[in-house]
């Protein structure tokens, strides 16, 4: 079956829309009070992107499970859009964090928890320096600012539908005639981004090729492999000829490991052997603590140093009064030390193989034409019959009105899947019958929807 019968999608999302009303009075009650005082009732705006009519209110979310006011239970594998990928409040973190409560949680100078989670990252990453911020935005934003500034160079480069956060420069693409200009959707550009910006295709090296020749660009601002348009996997050698080209051109490479640290413990930077200059990693570092790093090179190091000004060092564009805080560095240490470990890995990667397996089957069964990548801990199945190869391929493949009666299917069955895209990621305390309750229920969805 290549098409869906929309009359038939239109419907089965009536049922199923009707069926979460029905099931979530309280949440509905809350909703309805919530927007009197929170814009479209939410807290942040991307959480009017639940496929409810309304989202579901929380109680707790513990481990992968999560419960909402109305009592219904969930498998959690949204996780936070991986800001919880070490399962809800994992123990090892929230002891550590009852710890530092009691003994300050901002002040504004270094503690030895700074150093050992510095240490840590250095054995995963392979790269010696360190510094912290509160977001994974933050983290490439100063990122971005020290390639500029050790470089001397205004533009950066980033691939087409990437995203990195909310990080002005990033959200621009290519239109169909090859222009680049604001991305859809672009909230209030402070600028027109092909100013600060060149956006070419993820694994076109001819392009990349191009735009870096000039000479004019700080830094290529790149996930290893794009996790938020559906995964789309480096094509072999790309990493190994970016970096060849960020060097002959004096390019900065920046490494964004905050969804691909699903591929392990060191992320993809170590699985792949990459050699970034800086690498940012955010979200999960401090077990849904917000927290971020970004590391560099020493000769990266040597470089900043060489600019670094004492007198204006707290004013220059890099900074977060809460940024690097006593009890964000408190849950990085347990999390990574205890939580994020290589043995957990090796429980998760596998249900994400049986998760993966799982849909393959229903989808063969069903006789659509989609298909379903993983990258380490994470899965995702898109409207597609082959993997996409760039950004625009995976974008072309979207279909939101699809993508919500999936997820609203899923979540009247107790299933969570990230709002944004069919991504479905494993926690340390996910359970092979999770697993195993999510393929049924997907296997129930594309039946009901071939008819
Ligand atoms: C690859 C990547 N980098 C950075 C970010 C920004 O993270 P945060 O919203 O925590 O700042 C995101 C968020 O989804 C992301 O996917």
């Amino acid at each position: 079956m290549n098409s869906i019968d929309r009359n038939r999608l239109q419907s089965l999302m009536q049922r199923e829309q009707q069926r979460f009303v029905d099931e979530h009075p309280k949440s509905k009650a809350l909703f309805e009070r919530a927007g009197k005082s929170l814009l479209a009732g939410v807290p942040m705006n991307w959480m009017r992107k639940w496929a409810g009519s309304f989202p579901p209110f929380v109680r707790e979310a513990q481990g992968a499970q999560l419960f909402d006011v109305d009592g219904n239970r969930y498998i959690d594998f949204s996780l936070g859009d991986t800001g919880a990928m070490t399962g809800h409040s994992p123990y090892a973190t929230v002891k550590a964090v009852e710890d530092q409560l009691k003994r300050g949680l901002t002040v504004m100078l270094p503690s030895e928890d700074a150093i050992f989670v510095a240490e840590e990252l250095q054995k995963r990453f392979g790269l010696p320096y360190w510094q912290f911020a509160l977001t994974a935005t933050d983290a490439n934003r100063f990122s971005i600012r020290l390639a500029r500034q050790i470089t001397g160079r205004p533009k950066i480069l980033v691939f087409n539908w990437c995203y990195h956060g909310t990080v002005d420069e990033t959200f621009i693409t290519l239109h169909s005639d090859g222009s680049a200009g604001a991305r859809r959707g672009n909230v209030g550009p402070p600028v027109d981004p092909s100013v600060t910006t060149k956006v070419v295709e993820f694994n076109d090296l001819p392009a990349l090729e191009k735009a870096l020749a000039a000479g004019d660009v700080a830094c290529v601002l790149a996930e290893p492999a794009m996790t938020n348009v559906g995964i789309v996997h480096p094509e072999p050698g790309f990493h190994s000829a970016m970096r060849a080209l960020t060097r002959k051109t004096g390019t900065v490479l920046i490494i964004d490991e905050t969804h691909t640290i699903c591929a392990g413990p060191g992320g993809y930077t170590r699985a792949g052997k990459l050699e970034p200059d800086f690498l940012v990693f955010g979200k999960p570092i401090g077990g849904g603590v917000p927290g971020a790093a970004y590391g560099f090179t020493a000769e990266v190091a040597k470089r900043i140093t060489h600019r670094q000004n004492l007198e204006d060092c707290d004013v220059g564009g890099i900074g977060g009064t809460l940024a690097g805080n006593a009890l964000s560095l408190a849950a990085m240490r347990a999390t990574l030390a205890k939580v994020l470990t290589q043995e957990v890995f090796d429980r998760m990667i596998p249900l994400a193989e049986r998760w993966t397996a799982g849909v393959e089957k229903a989808i063969k069964e069903s006789g659509l034409s989609w298909h379903v990548t993983r990258l380490g801990c994470r899965a995702e199945y898109l409207f597609s019959l082959r993997p996409p190869k760039n950004g625009s391929e995976a974008h072309g493949a979207m279909d939101f009105e699809l993508e919500r009666f999936m997820h609203l299917y899923a979540m009247n069955r107790g299933i969570l899947l990230t709002p944004f895209h069919n991504m479905a990621l494993m926690s340390p305390a996910t359970e092979k019958e999770d697993v195993d309750q999510h393929t049924r229920i997907f296997r129930e969805a594309v039946k009901e929807l071939a008819g």
